[in-house]
């Protein structure tokens, strides 16, 4: 090896032993008589030292030449530190260079690799191999490398086997856009990427693997988001013979198993909550739980008392906002503002302030008495101190905009602290939703999850009141999970291909494969998908995801480093029979 220790590795106990480092050049401190220079590499710095009169003129000589990000090599005698660091598990000691070599020089990058950088978003992805040189990035993957380690450990000892499925498979109309590659082989035909490997899991179990999981690269082509990549990394499980129940329990103790041994974290009892409940009090189906700040309904309270805005609306609903009541003027104003632009989209914002003399201070004085403030500020249980906040209007959007104002404050009130985990099992999701554009009913989760047994005979009767074994994993308000019990006979997923129209025929070209396998002795089962990286994003404390893949696309779907997405030439089109000339 080109080296004896690594520059992270060197304690007082090697004091006097000749060795030989290789990295990079973090800093060179030339004070004339004494150059000092920090060499890195993945494991930490060491300090090299050169001395006027002591280190030979030659090597003197090269390290003033060098830079930044150079690529050396130095043998020397490690030496005890005059003044020693104790910031740095180094700092004991440093070496005292003998000789040097230069392996590769370096331009200068084009921002500081250091845990603060002066780089700016973009800059860092377009050079992301010099970002991943940077201490913090590094960590996200260390730590992405741990959680996949430990996903491993605890799913194999469950007798979990890991199967990869393939990559290039076939389009299918549900869900989200595909990816698609096209065939040169079958000119004019194309293969899609996995938006996840579902119906090959749910085929493993017709094949009697009984326990599968894989951690498996997905491709959906939606709209980016910081917690949204078009290519994604899922902790893929599936299980036969297995009730709702059975996978709860097992994957809140692969969850529980991760913060242990990657967060050094004893998780609480992970609280249950149905999605119903969820959109009635969170108004979300990822409500995040650190803070409580529950909706109230006021309809009854507030309705028929000549405020028409209250009185035309399909839902008053509001929460406490807890030791608000101090709020000016001006910032009320703000808040009215902030749920007033287009992406929240309310009309306004009414507020009732419980003065700490217990007196009261509301935008809707005109309309109501005292005692019908005070009954409002019974329902939320207030106290002097808090402000009550209001909107109303349509039912599902008001709710919406209460719940992005709830988190909101829950964030100015410093309730959404990134270190405190609340994890929570949010079950019985309706099966189906009606698409109001398309006019025509689609899955909440996939075609292959199953209606509750108790609720079988409502899909003959009322669609939208038929609930699913289907539940979602919510970490902090972030959706990491997502699995149901699925539908293992063949009539009942004819019968579901055809609530979400398809005609038997064009079920039988899509899915034959599956409605086949299901002929042939398919075990019930059940399963789970975890988006991988959001869960390493949590785990970090970061919001966006992308801090947690080696090399992420930007917001627009570009790899802004390899530049792509790019054209391919006429010659590849012509070979693919593309042609695409407008
Ligand atoms: P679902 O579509 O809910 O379920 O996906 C499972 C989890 O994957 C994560 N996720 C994403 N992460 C990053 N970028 C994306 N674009 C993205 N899309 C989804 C989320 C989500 O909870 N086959 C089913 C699972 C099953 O039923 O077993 C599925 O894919 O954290």
């Amino acid at each position: 090896m080109l080296r004896t220790h690594t520059c992270g590795e060197l304690r007082i106990s090697e004091v006097n032993k000749e060795v030989i480092l290789c990295g990079w050049v973090q800093r060179i401190r030339d004070k004339g008589g004494m150059i000092w220079l920090d060499l890195r590499d993945r494991y930490g710095i060491t300090q090299l030292i050169f001395e006027e009169g002591v280190t030979d003129e030659k090597t003197l000589a090269q390290v003033r030449e060098m830079g930044r990000e150079f690529v050396i090599q130095a043998t020397g005698m490690v030496i005890e530190r005059l003044a020693k660091n104790d910031k740095m598990p180094t700092g004991d000691v440093e070496l005292k260079v003998t000789e040097l070599t230069v392996l590769n020089p370096a331009k200068l990058p084009p921002f500081l690799i250091e845990d603060e950088t002066d780089g700016g978003d973009e800059l860092r992805m377009k050079y992301r191999y010099l970002d991943l040189r940077r201490n913090p990035v590094r960590e996200n993957l260390k730590l992405r490398h741990k959680v996949a380690q430990q996903t491993r450990i605890f799913l194999d000892a469950q007798e979990f086997i890991e199967v990869e499925t393939p990559v290039l498979i076939k389009s299918t109309p549900e869900g989200a856009r595909d990816f698609v590659v096209p065939s040169r082989m079958n000119p004019g035909e194309f293969y899609a990427l996995p938006q996840s490997p579902q119906t090959f899991k749910q085929l493993l179990m017709v094949s009697g693997f009984d326990r599968y999981f894989q951690i498996v690269k997905c491709f959906r082509d939606e709209d980016l988001r910081a917690d949204r990549q078009p290519e994604f990394t899922q902790i893929d499980c599936e299980m036969s013979f297995v009730k709702q129940e059975d996978i709860l329990q097992m994957f809140e103790g692969l969850v529980r198993h991760l913060f242990k041994t990657v967060k050094d974290i004893e998780l609480d009892e992970v609280p249950r909550m149905t999605y119903a409940d969820a959109m009635k009090f969170y108004g979300n189906d990822k409500p995040d739980i650190r803070f409580d700040m529950k909706f109230e309904e006021l309809n009854d309270l507030v309705q028929n008392k000549g405020f028409s805005v209250f009185d035309d609306a399909e839902l008053v609903v509001g929460i406490n906002a807890t030791g608000c009541a101090g709020y000016s003027r001006k910032e009320i104003d703000a808040l009215t503002d902030w749920v007033r632009r287009p992406q929240i989209g309310a009309k306004g914002l009414a507020y009732i302030k419980y003065n700490e003399d217990g007196s009261t201070k509301s935008s809707i004085d005109k309309f109501y008495s005292e005692e019908d403030k005070a009954a409002i500020l019974e329902r939320f249980d207030a106290k002097p101190g808090d402000m009550i906040l209001i909107l109303a209007g349509e039912a599902n959007k008001t709710r919406k905009q209460l719940s992005e104002l709830r988190l909101e404050m829950g964030t100015r009130l410093g309730l959404r602290n990134p270190a405190v985990y609340k994890v929570l099992w949010v079950v019985d999701f309706p099966l189906l939703e009606y698409g109001e554009e398309e006019k025509r009913w689609f899955a909440m989760h996939h075609p292959f999850t199953a209606p509750k047994p108790e609720d079988e005979a409502l899909l003959e009767t009322d669609l939208g009141a038929v609930r699913a074994n289907a539940y979602d994993m919510v970490i902090n308000g972030t959706e990491v999970g997502g699995g149901s019990v699925r539908i293992f006979q063949k009539p009942l997923q004819q019968k579901m291909f055809g609530i979400l129209g398809f005609t038997p025929e064009e079920a039988q070209a899509q899915f034959g494969f599956l409605l086949d396998a299901f002929e042939f002795g398919a075990p019930p089962h059940a399963g789970i998908a975890f988006g991988f990286d959001r869960l390493c994003s949590l785990f970090g404390g970061s919001d966006s995801i992308r801090d947690f893949i080696a090399f992420p696309k930007n917001n627009s779907g570009r790899d802004v480093m390899i530049d792509s997405p790019s054209p391919i030439s006429a010659e590849q089109l012509k070979e693919l029979a593309i042609d695409v000339r407008k």
